[in-house]
């Protein structure tokens, strides 16, 4: 059950964070993983799962790069053959509140976490389509739903998301893909370690099952929502949050 033996799964912002945390997972199921990111890190991160027997490579891909995303697409098909699955991890913040935020702010923000998604899933579905079989799960997150004090651009994407999610489901569901998105609550990563220690404890206690999320919990809610057994759910945003408002 949940395994991905013999796909080829694609991991956008793989280097560190959640999407390390999808590939150890995905690599540990059984998938051939390709980890694209910006950080010459990837690397190190591929390096590191493939010696604990992952079948995972690297590529430097800028998800908002489309001569690079379609050249890297194209290597995969004519390595592999096909992708199964899409992962559409890669993410930014830039928080700022609205009246001080910059041009430049909103657009870094709205182009890697909502343009690439056009990008990405353009490039990949004619593979997915001529297969008849596919996933594409998209990164959302909580503050999508709920909002944040200085995350108009960022909640901005991740809500449209899952309206994206939402609409694409509803066109390739009859080639056998599904199209989903999972939406984090507090996550253990780079961001909340730099934090101040009572900032977590805060952020803790407002959590139902009482502690923070791992990469490893986002892995595994990826998963399933990769897995062939997932086939029946289509369009659906999984809240990854542990309880915490709102789902
Ligand atoms: N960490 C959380 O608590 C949390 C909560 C909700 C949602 N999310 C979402 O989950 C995803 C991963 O979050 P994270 O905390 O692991 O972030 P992170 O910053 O640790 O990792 C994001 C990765 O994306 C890569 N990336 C950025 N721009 C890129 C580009 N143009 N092309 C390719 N790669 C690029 C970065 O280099 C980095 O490796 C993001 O979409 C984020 O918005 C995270």
């Amino acid at each position: 059950m949940f395994r991905l033996d013999g796909q080829i799964a694609i991991i956008t912002g793989g280097a560190q964070g959640i999407g390390e945390g999808i590939c150890e997972v995905f690599c540990q199921a059984g998938a051939t993983v390709a980890l694209w990111d910006i950080r010459p890190s990837g690397q190190e991160t591929a390096e590191r799962i493939k010696a604990s027997g992952g079948n995972i490579f690297f590529q430097s891909v800028d998800v908002t790069d489309r001569k690079a995303v379609d050249s890297a697409v194209q290597e995969i098909i004519d390595a592999h053959g096909k992708i199964d699955i899409l992962i559409n991890n890669a993410g930014v913040l830039r928080d700022r509140s609205f009246l001080k935020m910059e041009q430049e702010e909103w657009d870094t923000v709205i182009n890697v976490n909502l343009n690439a998604l056009f990008t990405t899933t353009q490039a990949v579905l004619p593979h997915m389509r001529e297969a008849g079989y596919g996933r594409i799960i998209s990164a959302s997150s909580v503050n999508g739903f709920a909002g944040a004090f200085g995350q108009t651009n960022y909640a901005a994407t991740k809500a449209g998301v899952a309206g994206f999610t939402r609409s694409l489901a509803r066109e390739v569901g009859r080639f056998g893909i599904t199209a989903n998105a999972v939406a984090p609550g507090f996550i253990a990563s780079e961001m909340t370690a730099s934090m101040p220690p009572e900032v977590v404890k805060a952020g803790i206690a407002m959590i139902p099952v009482g502690r923070i999320g791992s990469p490893e919990d986002m892995g595994y809610a990826y998963l399933y929502l990769a897995s062939k057994e997932a086939g029946f759910i289509n369009g659906t945003t999984l809240h990854a949050n542990g309880g915490a408002l709102p789902t």
